[in-house]
């Protein structure tokens, strides 16, 4: 049978979705002797040892059987004593769901809330995550670019708000930002929450980046749609073990939402991946329970590298950027970029340095490029020098 025919006889959602350009950089420059990879969204430091000690003696437990949709008694009892330390208030395991993943948690809520051409709001630049599960499950992501004016992200409510027609599902909003580094207000949460309210449509946050947040001392986090809204209302949060504690590898995350959604969650979580293994599990509980350290250390790292990263881009003339207030990520503009994908490339070649191409962030992105600043403070001296160099001597395209 021929390739083509081949390929006709799938759904042209699975078909026709384009390739995650973060995918496309990372293949292209993955195997290049000497690259400094910036492209994905992760630190360079592997798990710490204790959280794998505590997976690999459940796996010698034999911990190896089927378990609950939903995820073990022992990790949602985590996730409620974690988020009660962090929010100051009372949280029930019976809200917290184990996913696969932030992504698995993305697409748990995706499948729950938007059907066949229902629509779900997506401020834009935005990963490009929400978009593609959504067109490939028959809904429409519908894209709201924010301005950059005057060096500065701006999320324009007037344009989100008139977004919303009859078809709209829910608003989808990702703070920290990835790829921006740009974080909600309060007031921005409180002014999304009274129209979602008014319009009787969902919240779907992703928080993924809320301890990655650069506010004033003393801060632990950013502000989150759990300090403005109810955890029984129309509220999804997609969150992920990935980020603080270098987990990104484990492919565990959860959901939170009301508890009433509980069985329609498991059915989902049946139909896709049949849960999340055990041992994963006992390694997660040992991640909030004892990982508030690991966290601090990966926090002060990122401010200090993004610091490095802003000074090194600061001097140089074609660049204009925000500095980011929250996640990992410097997305800047080089002035005179028109084709970002392939400036990427270039730069893996040219420079053997390693970023995203701004237009796979949707509306609002081409022009950018994103590089991810945990890594290893050395190695991202010299990709910041290399990039510099390059910049000086060749012309984006
Ligand atoms: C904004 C955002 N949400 C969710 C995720 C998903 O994380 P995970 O690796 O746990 O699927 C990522 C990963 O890069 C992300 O950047």
């Amino acid at each position: 049978m021929s390739n083509e025919s081949l390929l006709n006889s799938i759904t042209s959602q699975s078909r026709d979705e384009p390739d995650s350009g973060i995918v496309k950089a990372a293949m292209y420059g993955f195997s290049k002797p000497g690259i400094i990879p910036l492209w994905s969204g992760e630190g360079n430091l592997p798990t710490p040892q204790e959280f794998c000690q505590a997976a690999t003696d459940s796996l010698a437990k034999g911990e190896t059987f089927y378990t609950w949709q939903r995820g073990i008694p022992e990790l949602r009892d985590a996730l409620a004593r974690y988020h009660t330390r962090h929010f100051g208030r009372e949280f029930s395991p019976e809200n917290f769901f184990v996913t696969g993943g932030g992504m698995q948690a993305i697409q748990t809520a995706i499948q729950m809330i938007a059907g066949e051409n229902d629509e779900v709001i997506i401020p834009s630049p935005a990963w490009p995550n929400y978009a593609g599960p959504l067109r490939l499950q028959g809904s429409r992501p519908v894209e709201v670019p924010m301005d950059f004016k005057d060096g500065k992200w701006c999320l324009d409510f007037d344009r989100l708000f008139d977004a919303i027609t009859p078809h709209t599902k829910a608003l989808c909003l990702n703070s920290p930002s990835n790829p921006l580094g740009w974080t909600a207000t309060l007031e921005d949460l409180i002014a999304i929450r009274d129209e979602c309210r008014k319009r009787g449509i969902w919240i779907f946050g992703d928080e993924v980046y809320s301890r990655f947040y650069y506010g004033a001392k003393g801060e632990t986090r950013a502000p989150s749609f759990l300090d403005v809204c109810d955890v029984e209302e129309r509220l999804l949060l997609a969150n992920t073990f990935s980020k603080n504690w270098a987990m990104t590898g484990w492919r565990v995350g959860w959901l939170q939402a009301p508890r009433e959604l509980g069985p329609a969650i498991e059915r989902i979580i049946q139909y896709n991946t049949s849960g999340t293994a055990t041992f994963l599990q006992r390694g997660c509980v040992a991640a909030l329970d004892r990982g508030e350290g690991f966290v601090a250390a990966q926090l002060a790292k990122a401010r200090a590298n993004r610091d490095l990263a802003v000074a090194v881009l600061r001097e140089l003339p074609q660049v204009r950027f925000e500095t980011p207030t929250g996640a990992f990520y410097m997305f800047f503009k080089i002035d005179g970029m028109k084709d970002s994908t392939t400036t990427t490339l270039r730069i893996i070649d040219e420079a053997n340095v390693g970023f995203a191409p701004g237009a796979t962030f949707g509306p609002g992105g081409e022009g950018h490029l994103r590089m991810c600043y945990l890594r290893d403070t050395s190695k991202l001296e010299e990709a910041m020098n290399r990039f510099g160099d390059w910049l000086k001597n060749h012309h984006p395209d």
